[in-house]
């Protein structure tokens, strides 16, 4: 293994956010084809997912092979039921038999006004439910700019994980998605610039959770492409990939998946 390479865990996290793209028909077609072509790679050396959108959510849960595709939901009202108009609850999704619920993605951080408390409420209600649960952070160009991003990053995880017990690290999973990278507007973050901010993050964990961080993989999205892939993935502190855009088409998908997977094998030597 090459010097300061974690063998955190066997295996890579790689995902993609579908965001408001896809029909339910459309989902399932990408369900199929990102299937077919990933088969063959060992799940113990990959976590595969995807987060669709809510009309699509039941169909593909029923066709996903579970054991090759995890689903999951782009967001989660922590409420059971009540007046919540346009929300989704956490036994609606239960029952359709989503693996994994995403909380705190920039754009609803960004377009929807959530605070870190709502994420926070999220979080917590998500893992009482049994839920794998992708908590995403990320810092704005202003706080990049004035040199704050790991101030605010620890503050918006402190706050996200506010009441999460050690045996619930178990459910956990983090994104680092900077605002400014995500998106066609985006500018994919240098790979040694996102290596120190996982590292922050991982130390926060450690801080709140001693001798339990290393449980929780830290993946890393904002304009990831195969372009960029093997930078990211040669660094430490980074787990797996959160991919939007660029995956969105299954063959490009794959070969994602696949360049993710030869970086870090030929990383760890
Ligand atoms: P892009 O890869 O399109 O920048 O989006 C990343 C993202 O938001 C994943 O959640």
């Amino acid at each position: 293994m090459s010097p300061g390479l974690s063998a955190r865990f066997q295996k890579v996290f790689v995902g993609s956010n579908l965001k408001m793209y896809k029909t339910n028909r459309q989902t399932l077609d990408f369900l199929g084809r990102l299937q077919e072509l990933t088969h063959d790679i060992p799940r113990s050396e990959l976590s595969l997912f995807f987060l669709p959108s809510y009309t699509a959510l039941a169909d593909v849960c029923l066709a996903a092979n579970h054991n090759l595709c995890w689903i999951g939901a782009q967001n989660m009202h922590w409420e059971e039921q009540g007046r919540f108009t346009g929300e989704i609850s956490p036994l609606m999704l239960a029952e359709i038999g989503v693996d994994l619920v995403m909380i705190g993605h920039a754009e609803r951080r960004q377009i929807f006004g959530e605070t870190d408390v709502m994420v926070n409420r999220r979080v917590l209600s998500s893992l009482v439910h049994g839920f794998q649960t992708l908590v995403c952070v990320g810092d704005t160009q202003h706080e990049l700019h004035y040199g704050i991003s790991a101030d605010v990053l620890r503050q918006q995880l402190k706050t996200a994980l506010y009441g999460v017990t050690p045996e619930q690290l178990c459910k956990l999973w983090l994104a680092y998605e900077p605002f400014w990278a995500i998106g066609e507007e985006g500018q994919p973050a240098d790979p040694g610039l996102a290596n120190d901010i996982h590292g922050v993050l991982r130390q926060m964990l450690a801080d709140l959770y001693p001798g339990k961080d290393q449980t929780v993989p830290i993946l890393y999205g904002g304009s990831v492409d195969l372009e960029n892939i093997e930078g990211l993935m040669k660094q430490s502190e980074i787990d797996g990939l959160f991919v939007g855009r660029a995956a969105w088409d299954p063959d490009r998908f794959n070969q994602i998946v696949r360049k993710t997977l030869s970086t870090r094998r030929l990383a760890q030597g």
